[in-house]
């Protein structure tokens, strides 16, 4: 499976922090915000990754992640002109996908909790047609959303309704086989002007290929598109470090723990940087990694 990590857009809702910078490159506290779905990315065993940008930023993108073999990964950059929608991302990304299939991540967008890994894992071995995942939000009207029969299987979805039928917010991670691309470049553009997610998922619901897994309780999907909800982002972030003394989104540890990278080349990323906690931290897992593989 090939991974795609859509980071274009205005961030119109940001500016003006966002009129010299890309959003998906600012703080979300301690890493800048790409950091958490490439970690998503990685966490489903996906090495080989795409980032879309604006041509602007692409060489910020490049100066932040290289060419990624320093995690063990495979990264590479395409430009995305305008915001003309996600399924951009499965024709720009035609090449990078090739014959495989494809998991599509928004940039701005922050998964954590607890069995991440193993959702994640479990709906790529069972991908036969597409997955989602849905979340439980107050405001379902913001969202695509979803409504899903007994069997986990998408019955409709609607792109940001005026009367929800469900509470189930479909978040911005999708599994999808190859088709996409062939149904995203067949695409019209919607009256907005852009091409839209739910008409590529729409001929999986159809043929009853469409499957969400719900993220439970207790599972953080965080918005960072408003100025308050980035801020909120970044100190939930904070909190939970600090209580806890773990790393969210530690591209390093995962890379570590999911064997792409030795204990060595993980303590020489924690080396670079080493007047933060995080490059502390990175050193201190990484000499852990080391103990443990000497008993
Ligand atoms: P949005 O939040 O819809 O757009 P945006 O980030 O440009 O922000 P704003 O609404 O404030 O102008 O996008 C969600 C994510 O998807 C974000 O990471 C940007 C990305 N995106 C693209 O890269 N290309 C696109 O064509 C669209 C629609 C979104």
């Amino acid at each position: 499976m090939k991974g795609i990590i859509l980071a274009g857009g205005a961030g119109t809702r940001l500016h003006p922090v966002t009129l010299a910078v890309s959003k998906q490159l600012l703080p979300v506290y301690d890493k800048p915000m790409i950091y958490y779905p490439l970690s998503v990315l990685m966490l489903a065993d996906i090495r080989d990754i795409l980032i879309i940008s604006t041509a602007e930023d692409q060489p910020l993108f490049q100066r932040l992640l290289g060419d990624g073999s320093d995690l063990g990964l495979r990264l590479t950059y395409a430009v995305q002109p305008e915001p003309k929608g996600l399924p951009e991302a499965f024709i720009i990304g035609a090449d990078h996908i090739g014959g495989d299939s494809v998991a599509l991540i928004l940039g701005d967008n922050i998964f954590y909790g607890p069995g991440m890994a193993d959702y994640l894992r479990e709906s790529r071995r069972d991908l036969d047609g597409c997955v989602l995942f849905g979340y439980h939000v107050s405001d379902p009207e913001r969202y695509g959303v979803g409504e899903v029969d007994e069997r986990g299987r998408l019955v409709s979805i609607e792109e940001k309704p005026t009367e929800p039928r469900s509470n189930r917010a479909i978040t911005g991670l999708y599994l999808f086989d190859n088709r996409a691309v062939d149904i995203a470049k067949n695409l019209v553009p919607s009256a907005r002007g852009e091409l839209e997610i739910t008409d590529v998922i729409r001929p999986y619901q159809r043929s009853g290929k469409a499957r969400v897994v719900d993220l439970g309780q207790g599972f953080a999907w965080l918005d960072t598109g408003t100025h308050d909800s980035l801020l909120d982002a970044g100190q939930y972030v904070q909190v939970l470090e600090r209580r806890q003394g773990v790393r969210i989104a530690c591209i390093e540890e995962i890379a570590l723990r999911q064997g792409f990278i030795d204990p060595d080349a993980c303590h020489r990323r924690g080396q670079a940087l080493p007047k933060t906690g995080y490059g502390q931290y990175v050193m201190r897992i990484a000499q852990r990694a080391r103990e443990e593989a000497a008993r």
